[in-house]
């Protein structure tokens, strides 16, 4: 770790005990508090998150930062303060938030994410650190520091959608959590996970934007090989919402209890939004789920779901498998891979 990381991360350290002290110690961290409280977090989680408030002012964690010797550059390399266009000087990113902090895998503190008390449509509900030396977000998961022992031990990682959602699981108890910083999950995230586990349980939102991210992070968790399972929200929820709603011990016994194998929910996202009236759709199902059995299963997952479709759509099994062999055979053909071709030396040309 060169200097200058080390040097941010002092600065990160320093900035979430002052926005801890700010709301667990003063006046001006009240409304927040109660905000906290409201949503079910204790004074335990908060401080084993090390959660915070930012004033809303322009120029207090930059000011208290030069105070400390943190140098202009290092301030806005850190990217708590940000350069003034029209003046000189710097004001702080972060004004009026909830202080989330973002850890790496040693627990040291990277980044940060903020949330607003009142979420409105004028402003990002979140705001994230930007990019920096010791914080890339293609690559940060939160809560790996907490969550690595667990994940161990259990040997499978329950993967959610945000933070707020990890938190919630950590009241029932389930600590194998882990979250991407609201990005898609990228190589660098899997190759990660890899280090940790073979099994993964998607537990993402249950809103359209939720299921769509969900099995684009099955494929690409099954692509590389790990078991991949998916817990289902009801409705539109969160895992976060349905802790709310049901309590924690429902959420680890039915949700993260009952997670769907891949191939199932990859069905239940298929059959989503379609109508079996319509031939169209049925028709259009059937060739989704044979894709992608013909990519990947085995004889028994094979006849499993064939079975199911058939009783789902109501044709029978001999059509469906045949259009299946159709599908595999395509399949095998694309995957061929290229014939080599052998080269020959050229013959000297004949003298004649
Ligand atoms: P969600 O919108 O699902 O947030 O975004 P949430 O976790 O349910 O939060 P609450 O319950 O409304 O407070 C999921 C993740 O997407 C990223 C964050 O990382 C968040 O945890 N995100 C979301 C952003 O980065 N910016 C945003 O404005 C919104
Ligand atoms: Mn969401
Ligand atoms: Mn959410
Ligand atoms: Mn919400
Ligand atoms: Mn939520």
């Amino acid at each position: 770790q060169s200097k200058e990381d080390q040097q941010l991360i002092l600065m990160h350290e320093f900035a979430a005990d002052m926005y801890q002290h700010i709301l667990l110690n003063t006046e001006e961290g009240q409304a927040a508090l109660d905000y906290l409280e409201n949503r079910g977090f204790t004074r335990e989680i908060i401080e084993k998150n090390r959660i915070g408030w930012s004033l809303p002012e322009w120029n207090y964690m930059a000011s208290s930062l030069k105070r400390k010797g943190f140098s202009e550059e290092e301030l806005e390399t850190s990217g708590l303060a940000i350069a003034r266009e029209q003046s000189s000087g710097y004001f702080d990113r972060f004004r009026g938030r909830i202080m989330f902090p973002i850890m790496n895998e040693t627990g040291k503190i990277i980044a940060f994410s903020g949330r607003v008390l009142e979420h409105t449509k004028q402003e990002a509900k979140y705001m994230n650190s930007p990019e920096s030396p010791i914080f890339q977000k293609s690559q940060v998961l939160y809560n790996v520091h907490h969550a690595r022992s667990a994940i161990r031990k259990n040997r499978k990682i329950i993967l959610f959608e945000g933070f707020m959602d990890v938190i919630a699981a950590g009241k029932a108890g389930v600590d194998n959590a882990l979250a991407t910083m609201g990005t898609s999950l990228t190589a660098q995230h899997i190759r990660q996970m890899k280090r940790f586990a073979q099994e993964v349980v998607i537990c993402f939102d249950g809103d359209d934007a939720g299921w769509e991210a969900a099995k684009r992070a099955a494929i690409s968790l099954n692509e590389e090989n790990f078991k991949v399972e998916v817990a289902v929200l009801p409705g539109k929820m969160d895992p976060d919402d349905y802790v709310r709603d049901n309590g924690a011990e429902a959420f680890k016994d039915q949700i993260i209890g009952k997670p769907h194998a891949f191939i199932a929910f990859a069905m239940m996202h298929a059959r989503r939004h379609k109508n079996f009236q319509y031939e169209n759709d049925l028709l259009q199902y059937i060739q989704e789920v044979l894709q992608l059995l013909a990519g990947r299963s085995s004889p028994l997952e094979r006849d499993l779901y064939i079975k199911q479709l058939s009783v789902e759509t109501g044709l029978s099994q001999e059509a469906i498998l045949q259009h299946y062999r159709k599908l595999e055979n395509k399949t095998i053909e694309r995957n061929r891979p290229e014939p080599t071709i052998i080269k020959t030396a050229k013959k000297e040309p004949k003298r004649i």
